[in-house]
């Protein structure tokens, strides 16, 4: 079995997973969603703090399985330096405690690894990454073979939502909550800009629609003066137009690209509304769709536990002493390898 750690920003979270039947023995997460609310995001040195509280918490209620362990995993990048560690330093004390190896497993590639849990890989695909921190298209030809097709060039899908919320008072994390009070609003109320809609590049950028929230935020009186329906109807339209733009983008990489397989991962994958779309375009270019089940699209250990079995398997080991975060500058050039 391998124990996995997941602590990249407000989630504490580990999995045990058996290596040979990819089962999920373990899993467990602790989130800090009503702590960080208050203030409209998280707050990387609270984030930590909890960490240190819910690892061990979780931790004490692995240790039946202690004797069966083969290797520690842990997330090393990318995210916030100050949570990251806190999952480091655990994991390095297991590892030699235990005297068993140790497995750092890149965020990114355990969110596309979310789609095999307890399953056989289905390779090569095509994966829209849509969390938090990223929103890229990235073609995965087998493991640890993967390039990055098109990446956000400024905030990712999760994130925009989060601030369209906190614009308009709603609370963290804005992803949910903007999805359930647009189920009630009118999408084609407000016509906010669908982002490089006359671009031919094949990218993706979402602060501009952010800006467009604010200032129809703005227009319509503030947060004080905007009724539920105004909020709901604005809530909408924003979905509508990321929708769009995700679409529009994605449709140019799969007019050129030949796989058949397709997946949506990541946090903001959870959303219906945007996976009911993307199902509806794989349709359209013959294209099959997978998803992870709800449980694993946002952070959580089990998917870096399914990666790590991959890992192991191919002996992609490191030494305990040299474990490291890795540098948020070099998070940002090497994005995904
Ligand atoms: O993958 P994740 O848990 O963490 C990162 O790796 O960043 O993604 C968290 C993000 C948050 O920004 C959250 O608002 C967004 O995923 N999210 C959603 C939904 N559920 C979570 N975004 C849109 N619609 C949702 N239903
Ligand atoms: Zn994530």
């Amino acid at each position: 079995m391998i124990l996995s750690i997941e602590s990249s920003c407000d989630d504490s979270s580990i999995a045990i997973t058996e290596i040979e039947s990819k089962k999920v023995i373990f899993h467990k997460k602790i989130s800090q969603e009503a702590e960080h609310s208050f203030y409209g995001g998280v707050v990387p040195e609270l984030a930590s703090r909890l960490h240190a509280v819910a690892l061990p918490q979780i931790l004490q209620e692995t240790k039946p399985y202690f004797k069966h362990l083969k290797a520690i995993a842990v997330t090393n990048q990318p995210g916030l330096g100050v949570t990251l560690l806190e999952g480091i330093a655990m994991a390095k004390t297991l590892s030699v405690f235990l005297d068993i190896p140790l497995i750092p497993v890149h965020h990114l590639k355990g969110h596309i690894y979310s789609l095999f849990i307890e399953k056989e890989p289905v390779l090569p695909l095509l994966v829209l990454l849509i969390s938090g921190g990223h929103t890229q298209i990235i073609r995965v030809e087998r493991f640890e073979h993967m390039e990055i097709l098109a990446t956000s060039m400024d905030d990712s899908v999760g994130e925009s939502f989060d601030k369209c919320a906190k614009m308009m008072g709603l609370g963290y994390p804005g992803g949910p909550l903007i999805e359930a009070l647009a189920k009630q609003g009118d999408e084609n109320r407000f016509e906010l800009p669908v982002p490089l809609r006359n671009s031919a590049l094949i990218a993706f950028s979402l602060s501009g629609l952010k800006n467009a929230v604010r200032l129809q935020v703005a227009a319509l009186g503030g947060v004080e003066g905007m009724s539920e329906q105004d909020c709901a109807d604005l809530a909408a339209c924003f979905q509508k137009t990321v929708k769009l733009h995700l679409l529009q983008k994605s449709k140019k990489i799969f007019a050129t690209e030949p796989i058949k397989d397709v997946a949506i991962v990541g946090g903001a994958s959870a959303n219906l509304y945007l996976r009911n779309a993307y199902e509806n375009l794989c349709h359209t270019f013959g294209k099959t769709l997978h998803v992870a089940p709800l449980e694993y699209c946002s952070d959580n250990a089990a998917m870096i536990g399914r990666y790590a079995i991959e890992a192991y398997k191919n002996q992609l080991f490191v030494d305990p002493n040299t474990l490291d975060i890795v540098s948020t500058k070099k998070q940002h050039s090497q994005m995904l390898l």
